[in-house]
């Protein structure tokens, strides 16, 4: 028997007291029973998010929240900039793409972050941009980008700020509404660690305005369908929700309060820079250079020279159960990713550096046997971990 340590971004290791809820007998979506949950779940997330805009929970992954951000908000041909720092930048473009709009790409280094001002000198010489879209935590990479600066510009412009925070959320403090963000994206299976599988989303008045204009092709995504059903007595959705989900995702979400955001946020702080600096200590090479944009959802390594990184991970997932992502898109094979996001502790992060350090002794890696547990170790007593 070997035991499964699941150290990815997302899907992130769910614990027992929601696992148990998500397997509580099936209840019918239009019961009373459950539309205390739904409402209690939209309201807990709309504490997550710190905002008093619309929010809805969708049944899809994350990406069904990107597509509805995009589908809804705005009409043919329209002209939306797209700020890219990695794979799920890309995924906006094309996306934005084949729904036929104009897009204007703002690309980063993979690793880097977006700079602030290139987004408001974009907007400056296009006046007619109706949306920026842009990650949190881009997590592909591990950067995040600075949204509240970002915020702050983009609320002056006639444009909408779409944020995908699938992955950032919980493991950073992300202000929808003291920031000016219009829209809002967020999936179950990260930072909550609840099932796979549910999205939400919240939306602005500003976004409204142009969600009321908007014609492209939708229907499942609807997002005035979703509103037109949250309006009824008691509010609903337009479709059959992931019922299970939704009541697991609840008690994620009651569980995340339990231990404060604020302790939740310092918590993945540490764990990153634990994580990051026992990496290092191993003399290997952090893909985010810049400290300062690193985000504290993933740490993206890259394969040192020599090494074959799908051998790595793989000699870590069968003998030790230790589960790490591989690279993304054109970072195939060239990084590996330590998750360390959502029900994660010190002690998942020792057991990953441990994994790591006997995989890469196996694939003929010098270095110091040791060096990057202790590092660690000293990371979390530093840091008061455990107080
Ligand atoms: C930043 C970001 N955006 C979008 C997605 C896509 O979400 P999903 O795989 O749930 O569709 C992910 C998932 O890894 C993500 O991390």
């Amino acid at each position: 028997m070997i035991k499964k340590y699941v150290m990815t971004p997302g899907p992130t290791p769910i614990s027992e007291e929601v696992l148990l809820e998500h397997a509580r007998p099936l209840m019918h979506h239009r019961t009373p029973e459950f539309s205390k949950i739904f409402i209690e779940t939209g309201e807990k997330l709309k504490k997550l998010f710190k905002t008093e805009n619309d929010l809805f929970i969708l049944t899809s992954s994350g990406t069904g929240g990107m597509e509805a951000a995009v589908t809804n908000s705005f009409c043919k041909g329209d002209k939306v900039l797209v700020v890219s720092i990695g794979y799920f930048g890309e995924r906006f473009k094309k996306m934005s793409q084949e729904f036929d709009l104009d897009v204007i790409s703002l690309d980063y280094e993979w690793g880097d972050a977006a700079n602030p001002d290139d987004i408001k000198k974009a907007l400056d010489e296009n006046p007619d941009i109706k949306g920026v879209m842009i990650q949190f935590s881009e997590t592909s990479t591990g950067a995040i980008n600075d949204i509240q600066t970002i915020g702050n510009i983009v609320k002056n412009y006639p444009a909408i700020l779409i944020v995908d925070a699938i992955s950032g959320l919980v493991a950073s403090d992300l202000r929808t509404d003291e920031w000016g963000l219009d829209i809002v994206i967020g999936g179950s299976q990260k930072g909550l660690s609840a099932p796979t599988g549910i999205a939400f989303i919240s939306v602005s008045k500003k976004a409204w305005s142009l969600i009321e204009k908007s014609d492209l092709p939708k229907f499942y995504f609807d997002l005035t369908r979703a509103r037109e059903a949250s309006l009824r007595t008691p509010p609903q959705t337009p479709w059959t929700p992931g019922i299970s989900i939704i009541v697991a995702l609840n008690k994620a979400l009651d569980l995340l309060f339990e231990e404060g955001l604020e302790k939740a946020f310092e918590r993945h702080r540490v764990l990153a820079l634990a994580t990051q600096r026992a990496v290092e200590k191993l003399g290997l090479e952090l893909l985010v250079k810049d400290e300062k944009k690193r985000g504290f959802s993933t740490t993206a390594v890259v394969v040192p020279e020599g090494i074959d990184g799908k051998a790595l991970t793989k000699i870590m997932r069968q003998k030790y159960g230790v589960v790490l992502a591989g690279g993304q898109g054109k970072l195939q094979g060239k990084i590996f990713r330590i998750g360390h996001l959502g029900y994660v502790g010190m002690f998942d992060v020792i057991t990953a550096i441990s994994a790591l350090e006997m995989a890469l002794k196996e694939v003929g890696y010098k270095f110091e046997v040791g060096a990057g547990i202790t590092e660690a170790e000293k990371v979390f007593i530093e840091n008061n971990y455990l107080s």
